[in-house]
């Protein structure tokens, strides 16, 4: 891991702020500043003429023109398919609507797809470019904050089986990441606190010092000051990069990633996808894993109190929902990808900035973790 800059947000595109990833031959840097979607920055890792943009209908009307503009400045042909917006496009249907754009404009293996928009475009149109001619240039042009701070960086891409998120995918890294803090500012309020429940997970899985920043700029977070915006990516994607130098293919360390997360999906599938947001359900299940790392003896009680008002001063819940019982909640919990061999296996936190992977926690204690951080309690 590296970086370019050591401290503050810098605003001006021809020196962006950089963070880069380093994977041997697959290394890539990620570029984070504002206004880099009209500059030229993404130009050197585009290896041939051709490019296609894949958006979708709400982001590809706000930034196609912009970026499509900067790329032809630098001699791009340009193509753009705009997707439906929404999780449930995340699909099989959907991938063979963007291997029909490609074949019909007859792409060859050195065009680059550039995925513009959240997650859901960045995991589609990534598995595309893994899968179509057997692998094609990838670049990531992420327009919300979660995507920025994590969707982005690391490589996992894919698709939703009706029957599971996330079931088809391929581990594909781009060629480099361009995180323009400026498109956050049409985000809706919502999308930033649910990204903002990413941020405050790495600093609580990793790094005290960065929850400690958090905690104190979460106003201006919220805000969307740039400069705070622009620091609190780098750092994500600091910590980010670094785990996936470790473990890219996520054997050991990079299952840390996931704190709050079996908690949080169980809510999420429990309501049905989209009711709750993704970050605002790893909201509530981080303060579930929080109250149940309480109880093992791991974190004390004023930690676990500061967790929960960081959480809730990012506009997140801290609480699972009345409409889910504890049990209900507990069922979906068993059908979480990170169950293995029956056994459940926990992220929980050694302390603020350290978590832990735990496999042998009794069912009473996990019971009464969620309990405790049900709305009803
Ligand atoms: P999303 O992609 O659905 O975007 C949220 C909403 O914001 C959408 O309606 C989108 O059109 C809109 N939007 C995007 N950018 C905007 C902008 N700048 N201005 C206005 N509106 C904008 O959701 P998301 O939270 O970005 O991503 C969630 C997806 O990411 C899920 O499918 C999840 O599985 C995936 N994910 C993947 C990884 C990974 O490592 N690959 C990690 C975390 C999440
Ligand atoms: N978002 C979890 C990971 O990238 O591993």
């Amino acid at each position: 891991m590296s970086e370019s800059q050591p401290t503050s947000a810098r605003q001006r595109p021809d020196t962006p702020t950089m963070v880069n990833v380093d994977l041997g031959e697959r290394s890539y840097p990620i570029f984070i500043d504002a206004e880099l979607i009209d500059s030229d920055t993404l130009a050197p890792f585009i290896p041939s003429g051709r490019v296609v943009i894949i958006s979708n209908t709400t982001v590809a009307p706000l930034y196609a023109a912009r970026l499509t503009a900067a790329l032809e400045a630098a001699d791009k042909q340009v193509d753009l398919l705009a997707l439906p917006d929404g999780e449930q496009y995340k699909n099989l249907e959907t991938l063979e609507q963007i291997y029909d754009f490609l074949m019909e404009k007859q792409v060859d293996r050195k065009t680059t797809l550039i995925a513009l928009g959240g997650g859901v475009i960045g995991d589609i149109t990534g598995f595309a470019a893994a899968s179509f001619q057997r692998g094609v240039p990838f670049i990531q042009a992420p327009t919300t904050l979660l995507a920025q701070v994590d969707s982005s960086v690391g490589g996992k891409t894919g698709i939703n089986h009706p029957r599971g998120k996330n079931m088809i995918g391929a581990f594909y890294q781009p060629r480099c990441v361009l995180a323009d803090t400026g498109t956050l500012n049409t985000l809706p309020d919502r999308e930033l606190s649910a990204g903002l429940a990413e941020v405050i997970k790495y600093g609580l899985l990793w790094d005290e010092d960065f929850l400690d920043w958090i905690e104190a700029h979460i106003d201006a977070l919220r805000e969307r000051d740039p400069a705070a915006l622009t620091e609190a990516i780098r750092q994500s994607c600091l910590i980010k990069a670094e785990i996936v130098r470790q473990d890219e293919r996520e054997g050991g360390i990079r299952a840390l990633l996931n704190l709050g997360h079996t908690f949080g999906h169980a809510i999420e599938a429990g309501m049905g996808y989209g009711r709750w947001l993704h970050g605002e359900a790893i909201g509530a299940g981080m303060c579930t894993a929080a109250e149940l790392s309480r109880r093992l003896g791991l974190i004390d009680q004023s930690a676990c109190r500061r967790i929960e008002r960081i959480v809730s001063a990012a506009g997140l819940p801290t609480r699972s929902p009345a409409e889910l019982s504890p049990e209900r909640l507990r069922e979906l919990m068993s059908s979480d990808k990170k169950v293995e061999d029956g056994r459940l296996r926990l992220v929980l936190l050694g302390r603020l900035g350290q978590a832990r992977l735990i496999d042998n926690t009794s069912e009473d204690e996990i019971m009464a973790a969620i309990r405790a951080t049900h709305a009803d309690s």
